[in-house]
């Protein structure tokens, strides 16, 4: 059996990337207008204050308007709700991104509620989960936006194709299943209870895996030529006593049978950004009334 072929997703994160900086222009050319991101960062999380240096510096790599908004660990919900409505309010900030995790006197679910939805570019607020179930233009989460890029890149047309997602959650499982159904797959969604999960996956023509479970998935599981998308970054140790980061995919077992299959680091992780900056791309022209080229 040959090797599967690796999908880069640090090159075509650059694509993306590309792609939104030709738009950013061309709104600021037609329209006047300058799509802008604010990141609010309460405390002094180390992973996400690296996350939020590398989005902001992508942002205005893009030519859009960033804003960093960062509070203290211990700033009262109530000045964090009141700084997402001075944002929601701003007409120049078309996209609000409140890092995740807040503090834990915060409550997140509050926050992320009282986002304007049409600002709401991690898609998380329940008016955009509804909007992109029932089909309508919503701001659909990052993450599993870039998992379907990926997958399209080797299999353009998804139409028909069994599509298994390995995970349930709000912020991956459940939105890669819409999105999978929106491209007219026959979606299953397996998980930590299903029965006999190996000869669910093997049924399926693309696997997207978002469990959480280090190496889960192993090669025995995988349909000769499937397409493997692996959505989980996990630090394990390593053999030489330090530690390495590892999907929810066996990757070397895997990619003797896939067809195609993301790497770990290197893969899904690079496109949540650059679909972030899409996100507030669209976002933009959702608020001027303007078709953008991304919805
Ligand atoms: N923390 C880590 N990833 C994310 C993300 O995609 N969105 C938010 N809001 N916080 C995060």
């Amino acid at each position: 059996m040959s090797e599967a072929k690796v999908i880069d997703g640090k090159a075509i994160a650059a694509t993306v990337r590309a792609d939104v900086a030709a738009e950013v222009k061309r709104l600021q050319a037609s329209h006047g207008l300058t799509p802008g991101l604010a990141v609010v960062l309460v405390g002094e999380d180390p992973a996400s204050k690296v996350y939020v240096k590398n989005k902001a510096a992508q942002t205005v790599e893009c030519g859009m308007n960033s804003w960093e908004h960062k509070l203290p660990a211990e700033t009262p919900e109530a000045d964090v709700l009141a700084l997402v409505q001075k944002l929601n309010n701003d007409p120049a900030c078309h996209g609000i991104l409140v890092q995740l995790p807040l503090p834990k006197h915060i409550n997140s679910e509050k926050v992320l509620n009282s986002i304007n939805p049409d600002k709401d570019v991690d898609g998380f607020h329940p008016v955009n989960v509804g909007r992109l179930w029932i089909g309508e233009n919503a701001l659909v989460p990052c993450t599993p936006t870039g998992s379907v890029i990926l997958a399209k890149t080797v299999m353009p047309d998804l139409k028909g194709a069994n599509a298994v997602v390995i995970g349930r959650s709000n912020i991956v499982g459940k939105p890669v299943a819409a999105l999978l159904l929106r491209e007219h797959c026959t979606v299953t969604i397996a998980h930590s209870r299903t029965k006999n999960i190996e000869d669910v996956v093997r049924a399926a023509d693309l696997v997207v895996a978002a469990v959480g479970i280090p190496e889960m998935v192993k090669g025995s599981w995988i349909k000769p030529g499937a397409v493997v998308i692996d959505v989980g970054i996990n630090r394990v140790p390593a053999e030489n006593g330090k530690t390495k980061l590892v999907g929810d995919v066996a990757y070397e077992e895997c990619a003797k049978v896939a067809g195609a299959i993301t790497p770990v680091p290197g893969g899904v992780g690079p496109m949540t950004i650059a679909c972030l900056l899409r996100n507030t791309a669209q976002a933009a022209a959702m608020q001027a009334g303007v078709k953008s080229a991304f919805a």
